[in-house]
Parts: C-alpha cells; structure tokens; sequence
C-alpha cells in the first residue's frame, strides 16, 4: 500500500476517472438510499426535494470545487494544508484549527453511520430468513423492530461494519476497496434502475413521483409547516455530497495537478443526486402502494425495500442483491468519514498509520454505542424545528453534524477559497481560464453559496 511509503497525502490519482470514482465512492452511500428518501419523506416531500436540488446546484457543487482545490493546493492533511493555504494567501486567524473540527465530524458521524451500515450487513441473512417465513409488511416491520430494539444485535451488526471500515483505512484505500468500488458502484445504479422500472408497475407509483416531485407551495405560506425544511433540505445537501468535513479535501490532495476540477465535480454531483433521486422512485410509489408510513424515519428503506422483495419474482436475489450493493456503498463512505482522522494523527506524527487507525476506530466504535441505544434504552422524543425526533442521541448527532458542523465547514471552506484566497490561485487551481465560465463558478462560490448558508441558517433559528 501506497500509505507505508509515503504519507498517503502524496500519492497520486492515476487519472481523473479514479478521483471520480472514489469521490462518487465516498458521496453515494446510505445518504443517497437510506437517508434521503426519509428525510423526503419527514419533510414533506416535494418541496424538501426542490430546496435539496438547488442547493446541490447552488451551494454543494461550487463548495465542493473549492475543498477539493483547498486539497490539492494544500497537498497535504487537513492541518497542515490549512496552515501552508494561510500562510500563501497571507491570511491570519486559525484556519488550522479548522483542521481539527472537520476530522472530528467525520468520526462524529461515523459512529452513527456505522451502526446503520451494520443494519446492512445484518439485512443481508435477514432476507433469506423472512423471505422462507413469508413477508409482507408487518413481517418486515416486525423484523426491523426485533433488530433494533435488542442492542446486542445492532451492536454486534455495528462492531461488524467498524471492522470493516478499520480494515481498510489501515492499510490504505487505494487498493483493494478501490478496485471494488469500480465494479460495485455500476452495479448499484444498475440495480436501481431496474427497481425503479419494478416500482412502474406499481399501482402507488403516480403517487409517489408526486409526492417527489410536486410541491405543494401552500407550505411556503405556513411558516410553521415550513419551518426546518431548508436547514435539513441544505443538510441532506451536504451530507450526501460529503462536503464540509475534509473527506473530499484528503481525495482532492491526491488529484494530478493537470486534472480539471470542475468537470470532475460536476460528475460526482450528477451521480450522487440520481442515485439520490432514483431512491426516492422506488420507495415512495413501494410506501403508497403498500400503505407504509411516510414519517416512519430511518426504518423507511429498512421496511418498504424488504416488503417489494416479498412480492417480486427472484425477489429474494434481488434482495440479497440490493443489501449487499448498500453495504458497498455505506463502505466506501465510511472509510471516507475516517480517513481524514486517520491520516491527522499519522501525518502530524502522533502515532503509525495502523495504530491511529485501530484508535480512532476504537473511538467510533464507542461513540457509536450511543447510537445503537437510541433505538430501545436510551430513545427519547424531543422536537427539532417543528419536527418531533424519536431517537434520542441518534436524532441528535446527525442535527449537530449534517445540519449545523457540515453547512458552517462549508461557510467556512468557501470564504476561504472565494474571499481570502488570491484570485488567481483559484483560476490556476480550477484550470478554466478566467473566462466567464471562471466568473460565473466564482461569483457563485463568493456570493450566493455564503448567502444561502446563512440566510438559511438565520431563517430556521431566528424566523
Ligand atoms: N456522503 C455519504 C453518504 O451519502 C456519507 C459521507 C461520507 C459523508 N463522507 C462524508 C458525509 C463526509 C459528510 C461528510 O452516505
């Protein structure tokens, strides 16, 4: 593995279909498949899915052309390459610290990632159990309620799934889980497609794609019915893109300088949100036809997928199929989120790779017990913006990092790039010219991305 070598920072992408890749890797997980259709769901649908795209558009993809350019320039972790971007753009202040925050929230989230990535694993045996039993949607609820409400089964499920993620970034992502990843993520939008195409022919299917994408704008009039959605639609934004915690910044210092960046972000934009979109038509028109509940939270895909297996011809494959393929993609994101943490404590010499990752995953897997008991000893309701949340530190964790650690990193990330950079680094950087398409991207990352950010931000909490 590269990493022994030299200082995984160093190495290099062979070319711009790897970064794609990997990013696409890291950003297509259980954001796009578990966690977006619920959100969508608990939000209000249609009008969650519009503020969601255009803050992909006018916020994600920008920001996320400027933290990998920060990765790339910087070449090196997150402290140090906030420091040497600093020091050349003259800026004072402690950028650095920056460093430090946005490896923490990768660890943050993977411990409640982790205990859903292991849900995967154990859904994998599950379908061969429930499909021999019958299933249909009490037997799939039932099923989900047995896994979650014993902790020893998520935990065990969660020490699985850390393993893994462990495994990997001990001995460095660029071989083996890369390799994977090639073969995987094809398949798993291929799977996709092919369920949307079974979700056609169900009878809830018009009224799932409208419930996605017809808006119902008399919300907008309600500012209660309202209130919340844009922080968790821009949240979901970035959680999904990966953006705002360094996982892009550490991909982005492996990219060949010659490589241009916006071209490779736009692809991984592109990806993340179909594979988002084309969750949400499976599982919206499964949810209507089978009288699921709408709100019913992180089980969503847990209950409505395992109910279409129970119906489908070859439904077992293609279930056993589908969990595997989600364990891929929750994988090749987890090692993402604990990467950046990882190569910090390696790089600024605190202790060998193998070690700071066997440490670091020893934390997580500690903080993700907190996680694993929000569904049964440890639940409790509190509301959120108008919203009341049933799973405790679970609900909580994923408020404090996706809808307020991500969006102000990626404030931060773009006043750095937009506002204290020079001007002509990023036109170097981001390898355009400084033609209008320059000007268009830049006016966009200094004005309307900060924009957005804190008029949303403001609007939730003091609206
Ligand atoms: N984007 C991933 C998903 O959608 C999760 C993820 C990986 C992530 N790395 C990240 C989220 C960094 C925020 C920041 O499942």
């Amino acid at each position: 593995m590269a990493a022994e070598a030299q200082p995984l920072a160093r190495g290099q992408w062979s070319s711009r279909l790897t970064f794609v890749l990997a990013a696409t890797g890291s950003a297509v997980g259980l954001g796009n498949i578990w966690k977006f259709p619920y959100m969508a769901g608990e939000q209000g649908g249609a009008l969650f899915v519009l503020i969601y795209l255009a803050c992909v558009l006018c916020v994600g993809i920008p920001l996320l052309m400027a933290e990998v350019l920060m990765g790339r320039r910087g070449g090196s972790n997150l402290v140090a390459s906030m420091r040497k971007l600093g020091t050349e753009a003259g800026a004072r202040g402690p950028w650095p610290v920056m460093g430090w925050t946005m490896a923490s929230c990768g660890v943050l989230i993977l411990s409640f990632y982790s205990v859903i990535g292991g849900w995967t694993i154990a859904y994998i045996l599950e379908m061969f159990r429930l499909h021999s039993d019958g299933l249909n949607a009490a037997s799939a609820t039932a099923a989900f309620r047995e896994l979650t409400e014993h902790p020893g089964r998520s935990l065990f499920w969660h020490t699985v799934f850390m393993i893994f993620t462990t495994v990997v970034v001990a001995r460095g992502v660029r071989h083996g889980l890369e390799k994977a990843v090639q073969i995987l993520m094809p398949l798993l939008l291929a799977l996709l497609l092919f369920m949307v195409v079974y979700a056609a022919s169900l009878e809830g299917f018009a009224q799932g794609a409208k419930h996605m994408f017809v808006a119902n704008f008399d919300k907008f009039a309600d500012p209660e019915a309202s209130r919340g959605i844009a922080l968790a639609a821009i949240g979901q934004a970035f959680f999904s893109l990966s953006l705002g915690m360094g996982a892009i910044m550490i991909y982005g210092s492996y990219l060949p300088g010659a490589v241009s960046i916006p071209g490779a972000v736009l692809a991984v934009g592109l990806l993340d949100t179909l594979v988002a979109l084309l969750a949400g038509l499976v599982i919206f028109p499964i949810v209507f036809s089978y009288g699921l509940a709408l709100d019913s939270g992180p089980s969503l895909v847990f209950i409505s997928m395992p109910v279409a297996f129970g119906i489908m011809p070859y439904g077992l494959l293609v279930g056993v199929l589908f969990f595997t393929l989600l364990l891929v993609a929750a994988w090749s994101s987890s090692i993402s989120l604990l990467e950046p943490a990882v190569n910090l404590l390696h790089e600024k010499k605190i202790f060998s790779r193998g070690l700071s990752a066997w440490m670091m995953g020893l934390l997580t897997w500690l903080l993700g017990i907190a996680t694993v008991l929000s569904f049964n000893k440890w639940a409790f309701d509190f509301t959120f913006l108008g919203k009341s949340r049933g799973n405790g530190i679970f609900d909580m964790l994923d408020i404090l990092t996706s809808q307020i650690m991500l969006p102000v990193h990626g404030l931060l990330l773009g006043v750095f790039v937009f506002w204290v950079m020079k001007r002509s680094h990023c036109v170097e950087e981001l390898n355009l010219g400084s033609g209008p398409l320059f000007q268009t991207i830049y006016g966009i990352g200094r004005y309307l991305a900060p924009f957005a950010i804190i008029l949303i931000i403001v609007n939730s909490f003091l609206a």
